[in-house]
């Protein structure tokens, strides 16, 4: 089958991509509105993008009624937001903040999740992410019923029991974080294996060969 994205709806062009993209991890993005309510909602048109600088990416769209979301309201208002990466434990809690809840709801606090203020910016974490990333807005790009918001991780905190001793790998036993495939489905990531470059790669890579080129040697 073949679909030209530029004849579809979006709605479909919505369900083809999201069905096939993924899965997409989830931010938790947690903002403060301008009367210090503390804002949770889930995200998973989201994803990190580089390190130098080191970027996130947030696409927020509108809701059915064409309003900005309170979590786009706040970005804009505060140009800060913190990122709390999903594992199951929080699982229930991230699809509860997922309601569309009046602004002066504390959904971190209706969803049961207990926050601490950031370090460097104006908004809360969850205590119970295993990751939680404090970014500035980098730039906002806005397109018609969207934005898309770059932000600059600038303070990572992450849960002790999630890396190793020396606090450089992740333990992969312990961090499984949680991500959006298809409508309401997710996957967890507890299957985890590795797959490292045949041993002649760097042979390849040292003489900027081909496999072919090297076959033919
Ligand atoms: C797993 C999940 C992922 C979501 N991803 C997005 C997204 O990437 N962009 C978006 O605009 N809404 C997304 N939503 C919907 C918002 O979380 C929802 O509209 C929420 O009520 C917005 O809250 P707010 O008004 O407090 O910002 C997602 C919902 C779920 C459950």
């Amino acid at each position: 089958m073949d679909f030209d994205f530029t004849q579809l709806p979006p709605e479909d062009r919505y369900r083809l991509l999201t069905n096939f993209v993924g899965p997409r991890p989830i931010a938790l993005v947690t903002t403060r509105s301008e009367e210090g309510h503390s804002n949770a909602a889930p995200m998973s048109f989201f994803n990190v993008f580089s390190q130098d600088p080191p970027i996130v990416i947030l696409g927020i769209q509108t809701r059915g009624d064409g309003e900005e979301k309170d979590t786009l309201v706040n970005i804009r208002r505060t140009q800060e937001f913190c990122v709390n990466m999903v594992d199951m434990e929080i699982a229930d809690a991230m699809i509860l903040c997922g309601v569309n809840f009046s602004r002066d709801v504390d959904e971190p606090k209706f969803a049961g999740l207990d926050t601490e203020a950031c370090r460097q910016i104006d908004a809360s974490y969850l205590l119970r992410t295993p990751c939680a990333m404090e970014c500035r807005v980098e730039r906002i790009i806005d397109f018609p019923r969207r934005a898309i918001v770059l932000g600059e991780v600038v303070e990572m905190t992450v849960r002790n029991d999630c890396l190793d001793p020396q606090g450089r790998y992740v333990d992969a036993q312990v961090y499984q974080p949680i991500a959006r495939l298809h409508a309401d489905n997710y996957i967890i990531a507890d299957q985890q294996f590795e797959l490292k470059k045949p041993d002649e790669a760097a042979s390849w890579e040292a003489a900027q060969l081909s496999p072919r080129q090297e076959k033919a040697k």
